[in-house]
């Protein structure tokens, strides 16, 4: 049994469908009572924890022989993951994919490279097996302005350069070929998409799938981390997620990494695919 948390999530969506459809059993955890109905309806198990119920981590992870954690970005995510991890080794879990992020380091010059980098060293000493999985920038993140971009016609560039955007679906596929597959353990898989695009390839995309003319707007990190805040983001994850926008200018997150096309037999997922199966999304 492969114990899922974040299990409702942009990856754990995913995640928890391609597990199934392998016919693994799984117990889908999830801190919103109220989800219980629909993930048992799809098959799983499911149990409510939250990442700080140190006894309902504990009562998720009993009896599951792998798991998989991802938590949201968030100030305290560091001590959410930790709790995981000793839930998940007391329990006798014997392996743990991991979600983090590209370029996760002690050195890494982004906040949440360094916050990543303290889970992975947590998750390494903790006894049990490890895989890692270290997406870039998620192209499901373009819904976050797809009501925007349908109103005003405008896609705010909000990281300012080239970035080798990936597909949560892709994330997902690869964390259950690591979780199901063999010979993963010890491996950290940084996964991109197989292209670059800075603001105005994103624009041509945008305006190619619903034909309109999109226009790109930058926006300033001020804006960007106020807007940010008042989506409810806490201030220090919104700085944190600003810090991208000083390295994107740079050429530094477009970097193509070959992963999923090795991990999984095929090629990434584009980001010309997504906007078109959510071309709807993005139109007026
Ligand atoms: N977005 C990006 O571009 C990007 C890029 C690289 C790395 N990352 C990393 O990827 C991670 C986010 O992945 P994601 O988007 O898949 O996550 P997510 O959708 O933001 O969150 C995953 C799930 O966590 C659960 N959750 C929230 N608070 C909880 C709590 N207190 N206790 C237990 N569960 C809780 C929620 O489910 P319930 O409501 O069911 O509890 C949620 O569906 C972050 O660590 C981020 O740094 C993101």
């Amino acid at each position: 049994m492969i114990v899922v948390f974040g299990a409702t999530g942009t990856i754990g969506t995913p995640l928890v469908t391609g597990l199934l459809a392998k016919g693994v059993q799984v117990r889908a955890v999830t801190s919103d009572p109220a989800k219980v109905d629909a993930l048992q309806e799809q098959g799983c198990e499911a149990v409510v924890a939250g990442f700080d119920d140190p006894d309902a981590l504990a009562q998720a992870c009993a009896g599951a022989q792998k798991a998989f954690l991802v938590t949201p970005a968030h100030i305290d995510m560091r001590q959410w993951k930790e709790n995981v991890i000793a839930a998940a080794s007391s329990a006798g879990v014997k392996h743990m994919v991991m979600a983090t992020g590209l370029g996760a380091s002690p050195k890494a010059r982004l906040t949440f490279g360094i916050w990543h980098s303290d889970s992975q060293e947590t998750l390494k000493a903790s006894g049990m097996d490890w895989t890692l999985v270290q997406p870039t920038y998620f192209i499901q993140n373009l819904l976050w302005q797809a009501d925007s971009i349908a109103a005003d016609g405008v896609y705010h560039d909000d990281l300012g350069g080239p970035v080798s955007w990936v597909d949560a679906r892709d994330i997902a596929d690869v964390a259950v070929e690591a979780l199901t597959g063999e010979g993963h353990e010890g491996k950290a898989y940084g996964l991109t998409g197989a292209e670059a695009l800075d603001g105005a390839a994103m624009a041509a995309l945008l305006g190619k799938a619903t034909g309109r003319t999109i226009t790109v707007q930058p926006v300033s990190v001020e804006a960007s981390q106020a807007a940010m805040v008042a989506s409810g983001m806490g201030v220090e994850v919104a700085k944190a997620m600003v810090e991208l926008s000083t390295l994107a200018p740079k050429g530094y997150l477009a970097g193509i990494e070959t992963t999923i096309e090795e991990v999984l037999g095929r090629p990434a997922k584009d980001v010309e695919t997504f906007i078109s199966e959510n071309q709807d999304r993005f139109s007026g």
